[in-house]
């Protein structure tokens, strides 16, 4: 996926427009480039890679006019060079775009059978042409869109600037956000209302369909039929003074610094503090007529669901599912009538997990989504919603909004179990207090990383890993491998302790350390028998436990890692937080961009 801005502006386009890119970078960045009009012609620059390879080309290059588009790739057909860099274009159009156009190879073949030449390997491209197509034959700007948009299948937002119109730019969405901005005398539009924070904080959100007209007074909408709509005028939470790292070095790290403080808001909106009791919004469905949950997510979202689903069954005793999204969609599962869907994503855009949420609200089920944008697509198609409390996550890799989905889940599961009765209340008071108490032990914990450094500083020297972890903390172990994967490039394994003895103990050698999350607990004594025989057959283990759980892993481990003491239930939550920097860690002594790892984007929002 990739970020949009676009202005009708009184100032200068090419800055804002690079501001806006700016806080979308985190969509993409394979390449970027901009696209103004100067005395009514459209001039481009554009740079393959990030987007201060763009801003140096326009440093030397300066680009005039007040009316442009931008973007930032990340790249689906074609691959990331300078040429297939949006914006896309002819000297009459010029075209930004998200997603994919799913019929564009047809599109395609109709134009160059009608003597029409293309430059690139994009989809993009060819709504261009077809745009182009349609203004030469005379149509007007809105003419040729709305033309366009019947004949283009997939999912996109588009921003398009024409010649000879140096007042207007259009845009549509079908499938992937865009918001529009209401400046004084200026408009924007952007894929985002992080985009647009820098210039407003008034914006409208294009529905499924819809196409707009901006000019510098303002935005006519209208939906698929070509009929005005009104689209109401919200105040985002985001100012333009949200994203910054502060003094950290990197997001990540800023991130990461935020998990105490994420989770106590997160917590204070479903925990009353005073009577320890959990208060829920209201839900779209009955949690004690439900007959079934079925979580669905993507990456980090999903492991949190996984997580989910190890407490809902244990403290509310409903049957849960939990399936990656894209799995979902094709596996055709059966599902009970008056079935409840949980959805959990940071973005709320992820394709995946949003056609999940759409095929699961046709099949009759009751859809609640966990997301940390209010605004978002997930929120808007959901029966009800639950907000994660994590603030804009601007680090690819997924970190404060990961244990503030752990927050919200494990909220969740007190609140059904109080509800059901399997959750007696003495019972539910010790385990909200326990929920309490994590955000004082995650600042604790990150107080020091200094043995979590030392450990990196081995990890970083592996070519594989292993993670180890049973019950909910086995998707912490595929919490912790991901994150290594992603951050450090180097190749991960998560694995329920347990099942280490039925094929991947063949892996265990010295030069492959075993990272272990092993907590005092019920399940401790288990777990750390699958660690003996990892030891004894040559394994590194190197374990996070708590004070009670180390003396008994310092007889066989060569490093043990003393988390805070936790009660078992949050246990998950707490140990998420060493391997997100444990993998931090290793990242920035390997030298990898910690912020935005390669091939990755932030909202992957192409199937
Ligand atoms: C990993 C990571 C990704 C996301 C996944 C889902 O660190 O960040 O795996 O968790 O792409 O994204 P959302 O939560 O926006 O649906």
């Amino acid at each position: 996926m990739c970020g949009i801005v676009g202005v009708v502006g009184r100032d200068d386009a090419a800055p804002r427009l690079l501001e806006g890119l700016r806080r979308l970078e985190y969509r993409g960045y394979d390449s970027a480039g901009i696209a103004t009009l100067v005395n009514g012609h459209i001039e481009r620059r554009r740079a393959e890679g990030k987007l201060v390879n763009l801003a140096r080309v326009l440093e030397a290059q300066p680009l005039a006019g007040t009316t442009g588009i931008g973007h930032t790739r990340w790249a689906t057909h074609g691959a990331p060079t300078e040429r297939n860099a949006h914006p896309h274009g002819t000297a009459r159009v010029s075209v930004v775009h998200n997603g994919i156009i799913e019929n564009f190879s047809q599109l395609r073949a109709e134009l160059e059978a009608q003597g029409v030449e293309f430059e690139t390997e994009t989809d993009t491209e060819t709504v261009a042409k077809l745009l182009d197509h349609l203004l030469a034959g005379g149509a007007t700007p809105e003419q040729a869109v709305s033309a366009t948009l019947k004949r283009i299948h997939g999912a996109f937002g588009l921003a398009m600037v024409f010649a000879g119109h140096p007042r207007t730019l259009i845009a549509a969405r079908q499938g992937s956000p865009l918001a529009v901005g209401y400046g004084e005398g200026e408009m924007f539009v952007g894929s985002d209302a992080l985009a647009l924070s820098p210039m407003t904080r008034r914006v409208a959100y294009l529905e499924e369909g819809d196409w707009v007209v901006l000019s510098e007074s303002g935005a006519r909408f209208f939906d698929a039929e070509d009929r005005p709509v009104e689209r109401a005028i919200k105040l985002t939470a985001y100012s333009g003074a949200a994203v910054g790292k502060g003094n950290y070095r990197h997001f990540m790290e800023k991130e990461l610094h935020e998990h105490p403080v994420v989770l106590g808001d997160t917590l204070r909106q479903y925990i009353d503090p005073a009577s320890r009791a959990v208060a829920l919004p209201e839900l779209p469905f009955d949690p004690v007529a439900v007959p079934k949950i079925s979580f669905s997510a993507c990456g980090s979202a999903y492991l949190a669901a996984q997580v989910g689903r190890y407490w809902i069954e244990q403290v509310a005793r409903i049957p849960v599912d939990a399936d990656i999204a894209s799995e979902l969609r094709y596996r055709d599962p059966p599902l009970p009538e008056g079935g409840a869907a949980l959805l959990v994503s940071q973005s709320g855009e992820t394709a995946d997990t949003l056609a999940a949420l759409r095929l699961l609200r046709e099949r009759g089920q009751r859809v609640l989504s966990v997301v940390n944008v209010a605004e978002s697509s997930m929120a808007r198609e959901s029966h009800g919603t639950v907000l994660t409390v994590a603030g804009p996550e601007i680090g690819v890799a997924s970190t404060k909004a990961f244990t503030a989905q752990l927050a919200v889940l494990a909220s969740l599961a007190l609140g059904f179990g109080r509800a059901r009765g399997t959750l007696a209340p003495a019972e539910e008071a010790r385990l909200t207090a326990a929920l309490l108490e994590v955000p004082a032990h995650a600042a604790a914990l990150l107080e020091d990383s200094s043995e979590i450094l030392e450990l990196a500083r081995e990890v970083a020297q592996a070519r594989d890993v292993l993670f180890l972890g049973r019950g909910s903390l086995y998707p912490i172990a595929l919490e912790g491998a991901l994150k290594l994967k992603e951050l450090s490039y180097i190749h991960a394994e998560g694995y329920a302790a347990g099942e280490m003895k039925h094929g991947p103990i063949a892996l265990i050698d010295p030069a492959v350390p075993v990272i272990a999350l092993c907590p005092s607990g019920p399940l401790f004594e288990k777990t750390a028998s699958n660690l003996q025989e990892a030891a004894a057959r040559g394994g590194r283990i190197m374990a996070f436990t708590d004070a009670a759980g180390a003396p008994a892993l310092r007889r066989f481990a060569e490093r043990v890692v003393v988390l805070p003491a936790v009660d078992p239930f949050v246990a998950p939550i707490l140990h998420a937080i060493p391997v997100q920097l444990l993998a931090y860690h290793v990242a920035v002594l390997k030298g990898t961009d910690v912020d935005q790892p390669r091939n990755l984007a932030k909202a992957v929002t192409v199937e």
